[in-house]
């Protein structure tokens, strides 16, 4: 009913979108003018209480938090044997040294065949909404098992891989300790997996101890670039809260023929070509860009804000022409560098070896 209510309001917001456009279709403005010094839309004190981070990691009350189950999910994350071949896990492509991506421009399968789009983090995802590039999956627990059983990625059958499961006397251990009896089923697996997903949370970064008082924690063209961020350059609109997402979907006018998420809902056409908004924590962690991968650089991102995207219906109210300097360019950039943090490394799991005979 939730998920209903969220989707719905996106379509809502989309459709006022797909409104507003045709004004902006009508009359293709000259590049809104930016300043470096340009003075913020509020308050800067006010402007900040937007991003504080949140005290604690949500569960939803039918997955609820427990160490064991955690830790089962983060076996069962760094474990081949979840894919036909026994060759890939979730993090082969959700790699921790590659802040939870793999450094490509679009994911690669189990059969080495590129897939369509470009592997998002699974980070900070405990505050998400709908799941994946075009929102197809309400929830983690709804997405877990459909990597496994993607031909095109892990290309396993769930039988297959609950049979595995159930041979290794410590993965019953772990299902015991998290469910209170030994028994392998998708449901579990995948209540297991996103719960050691939500655990997945980007420590903070230079920009929050700025946040938190720090005025020393950041320079100033970091700071320049955070007033064009929420201000001229309208950034915002789109990348808010402490997760610079709103967890809505927009089509920024990339060249990808992609529909996004105007396949999920045909006949919204604003929502043609409309992809989820990506998170910025952590961005200059993350290259290549965009779902298809096609943008190198943070610099190149900015100039496809600027000037480099396409004029048609689906294109979001919220995409105007920007007439960023060099130096906006520079400060926005400086802005985004100040969003990674320096995370612990993950202790990977030893996973179990031992299969009983038969
Ligand atoms: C072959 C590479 C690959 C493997 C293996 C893989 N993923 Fe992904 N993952 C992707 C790609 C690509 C997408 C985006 C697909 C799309 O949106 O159409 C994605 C999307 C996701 C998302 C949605 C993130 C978001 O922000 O919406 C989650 C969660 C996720 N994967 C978890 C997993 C889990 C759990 C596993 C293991 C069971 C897994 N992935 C295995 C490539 C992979
Ligand atoms: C209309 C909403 C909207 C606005 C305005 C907007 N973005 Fe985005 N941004 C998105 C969406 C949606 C994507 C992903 C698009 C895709 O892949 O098709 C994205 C992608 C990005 C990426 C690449 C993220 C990744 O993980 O690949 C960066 C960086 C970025 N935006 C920064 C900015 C900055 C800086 C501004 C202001 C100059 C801005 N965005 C304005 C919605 C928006």
């Amino acid at each position: 009913m939730e998920n209903q209510v969220k989707r719905l309001s996106t379509i809502l917001c989309r459709a006022r979108d797909g409104l507003a456009i045709i004004a902006v279709a009508v009359a293709v403005a000259a590049p809104v003018p930016l300043h470096a010094e340009a003075t913020p839309p509020v308050p800067l004190a006010i402007l900040k209480q937007r991003y504080h981070r949140p005290d604690a990691v949500p569960f939803p009350p039918n997955n609820p938090f427990s160490a064991a189950k955690a830790d089962l999910g983060l076996s069962l994350f760094f474990d081949p044997r979840l894919s036909g071949p026994a060759t890939m896990s979730c993090g082969t492509c959700h790699n921790p040294s590659m802040a939870w991506k793999d450094g490509l421009a679009v994911g690669v399968g189990s059969d080495a065949k590129p897939l369509a789009r470009a592997t998002p983090p699974i980070m900070n995802l405990a505050w998400g909404e709908l799941m994946m590039w075009d929102g197809r999956k309400d929830s983690l627990e709804d997405q877990a098992t459909g990597p496994m059983i993607a031909a095109a990625e892990m290309n396993a059958t769930l039988p297959e891989i609950m049979s595995r499961l159930s041979r290794m006397p410590l993965y019953r251990d772990k299902f015991q300790s998290a469910f209170g009896d030994e028994k392998i089923t998708p449901e579990r697996v995948s209540a297991a997996i996103a719960t050691f997903e939500r655990t997945v949370v980007s420590g903070k970064a230079p920009f929050d101890h700025w946040i938190d008082g720090d005025e020393a924690a950041i320079g100033d063209a970091a700071k320049r670039g955070f007033v064009l961020f929420n201000g001229p350059a309208n950034c915002a609109a789109c990348h808010s809260g402490w997760r610079f997402t709103d967890d809505g979907f927009h089509d920024i006018g990339l060249a990808s023929t992609d529909p996004g998420r105007g396949a999920q809902l045909p006949g919204v056409a604003s929502l043609m070509h409309a992809f989820k908004t990506p998170t910025l924590r952590n961005i200059d962690q993350r290259a290549p860009y965009m779902h298809d991968g096609s943008v190198k650089t943070l610099a190149a991102v900015m100039r496809h804000y600027a000037t480099g995207f396409l004029q048609r219906p689906s294109l979001s109210a919220e995409m105007h022409r920007l007439a960023l300097s060099n130096q906006d360019v520079t400060d926005l950039v400086a802005f985004m560098h100040t969003l990674t943090s320096q995370d612990p490394a993950i202790k990977l799991p030893t996973l179990p070896t031992t299969e009983e005979e038969g």
